[in-house]
């Protein structure tokens, strides 16, 4: 079940800066067990939100992109933090060869193009990085959500990043 909240869910981040408000807010509503799919082209900003959101966690570990590793693990106060990178899967089989399940309950799980991987789990947070063709830095992110407790998530998360900005 995919609900795609729309208009309340977009947030036009102008700078890098901005990007490490909102994974700041992001971070904040994170717990072990939870999926984040990230979508967007390449250079989007993926790895680096993830680099935001870790350090956020408390996370002193080095982020670097998981493309050839597949998957990166970093410590965190909060919770062991996978970085996924599902780029060079074919196909969610592949993924499940991965064999990470017993890791993904206990971790804050960040996927980079995870958009493939949406019917593998009930319940994940979609982040969708899309850049703008007028502002070098500009972003355009739309966030989504499977699954109740995931909606009532994002709801925050957005809630965290305007006070924020207010
Ligand atoms: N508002 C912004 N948010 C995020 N990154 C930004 C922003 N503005 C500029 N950038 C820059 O854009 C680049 C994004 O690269 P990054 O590796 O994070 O993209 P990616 O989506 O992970 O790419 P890939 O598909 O290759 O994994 C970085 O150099 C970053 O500094
Ligand atoms: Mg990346």
């Amino acid at each position: 079940m995919k609900q795609n909240l729309q208009n309340a869910t977009q947030i036009r981040l102008e700078t890098e800066a901005a990007t490490d408000r909102l994974a700041r807010s992001v971070a904040k509503h994170m717990r072990a067990g939870d999926v984040v799919l990230l979508s967007g082209s390449l250079a989007a900003g993926k790895t680096t939100l993830v680099r935001h959101v870790a350090t956020w966690l408390g996370s002193t570990d080095r982020i670097s992109s998981p493309t050839y590793t597949l998957a990166n693990f970093y410590q965190s106060p909060q919770a062991q933090i996978i970085h996924i990178d599902a780029y060079r899967l074919k196909n969610a089989a592949e993924f499940l060869d991965l064999a990470l399940e017993e890791e993904l309950e206990r971790s804050i799980a960040l996927i980079e193009w995870g958009e493939c991987l949406a019917d593998e789990f009930d319940n994940w947070i979609g982040i969708d990085i899309a850049t703008l063709p007028e502002s070098e830095t500009g972003r355009l992110v739309t966030l989504s959500a499977s699954g109740p407790e995931m909606i009532t998530r994002v709801q925050g998360i957005l809630g965290a990043y305007s006070e924020a900005n207010a």
